[in-house]
């Protein structure tokens, strides 16, 4: 079978590990897809930062929209993030007929559904995997698994850095800002931290997971957010004396009589007996509800660079194997007539 050309977008922490990966195991990803991928070319911004990655450094260019427009790519991965220039770049991809596979889940919570309707004109795929809960099989569960039954409610622990600051207040009795230095300190908040301890990074995951749970469109917009920043030390020893632990929980919900569907971002005290208050430190987490299955519960590393991959090249292979055999992800294109909004109704 002929190769499969992948280009590559990105390559910071996820993008480098990407192209580490596809090199290491190259043979297994040729046995699981049933034909060899071979990297077209890697978009940086900076071309000359020393990269230890065992690809050919004539692959780097700086010129992306070359790289995902090439007549010969098959698939680009995209892991840049941010809006601009990736929904330039994937448009001209898909509209190129390659499939896109991206991690980015500010892009897909402000339009998603712009990029699954090009995907569908196009007859190519669209996977993101990558861009909720990093390495947790969570969207493909929900957008093939569980599309033959309803799903009533989405609870998620989406963000890594806000539950490891939870959970240090919770463990060690400290304050928001001890707790947020030690985050820094460790390598889990970055150095902005407001995406995370705000909550726009869940606001964005749960609009994704609300989309796919209720086959509606949902933006970031849609989604009521409260970060954590307000919550004390006093807050949390509350919760402990009654049994209980505060979360920054992303809830998506189908109204009981499926007319509507809302979604959230907000600290959340749980009792401990709920599955999602063992959640400690970075972990990441998604209980699901629904009619048939009844409770589902998703739970693994919601970032980092080589869990994040994994997610990606799952993805991938996904893509891959559609180009060889002729298939094609479900469309996420066709949408129930919902309202949708950030609280509901009173
Ligand atoms: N900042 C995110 C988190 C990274 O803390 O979970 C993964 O999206």
């Amino acid at each position: 079978k002929r190769p499969l050309k992948v280009a590559l977008l990105g390559c910071g922490v996820v993008g480098s590990e990407v192209a580490r990966l596809m090199t290491t195991t190259a043979d297994d990803l040729a046995a699981r897809v049933g034909a060899p991928l071979e990297l077209a070319g890697i978009a940086v911004r900076r071309p000359n930062r020393a990269r230890d990655l065992p690809v050919d450094p004539a692959l780097f260019t700086t010129d992306a929209l070359s790289l995902a427009t090439r007549p010969d790519v098959d698939v680009v991965i995209e892991v840049i993030g941010g809006i601009e220039p990736a929904r330039t770049l994937l448009l001209a991809a898909l509209a190129n007929g390659a499939s896109v596979v991206t991690a980015n889940k500010a892009l897909l919570a402000e339009d998603g559904a712009t990029l699954h309707a090009a995907a569908e004109k196009h007859g190519a795929d669209l996977y993101y995997e990558a861009a909720v809960a990093g390495a947790i099989p969570l969207l493909r569960p929900l957008r093939e698994s569980l599309v033959g039954d309803k799903v009533k409610r989405v609870l998620g622990i989406v963000n890594g850095t806000t539950n490891f600051i939870l959970d240090r207040m919770d463990s060690t009795g400290a304050g928001f800002a001890d707790a947020l230095d030690e985050a820094t300190a460790l390598g889990y908040a970055e150095a902005d931290p407001t995406a995370d301890i705000e909550g726009f990074d869940a606001a964005a995951k749960a609009a994704i997971l609300a989309g796919l749970a209720f086959h509606t469109k949902v933006t970031a917009a849609d989604v009521y957010r409260e970060g954590i920043t307000e919550v004390t030390a006093a807050d949390v020893a509350s919760a402990r004396e009654m049994n209980s632990v505060v979360k920054l929980l992303a809830i998506c919900e189908l109204d009981p009589v499926g007319e509507s569907v809302t979604a959230r971002v907000h600290p959340a005290m749980l009792p401990r007996s709920h599955p999602l208050a063992g959640v400690r430190e970075a972990y990441n987490a998604v209980f699901v509800e629904s009619e048939a299955a009844g409770r589902l519960m998703f739970y693994g590393p919601g970032a980092g660079g080589a869990p994040t991959a994994s997610a990606v090249l799952g993805d991938l292979v996904a893509v891959c194997r559609n180009k060889v055999n002729g298939g094609r992800a479900p469309a996420v294109t066709s949408y129930a007539d919902l309202r949708v909004g950030g609280m509901g109704e009173a």
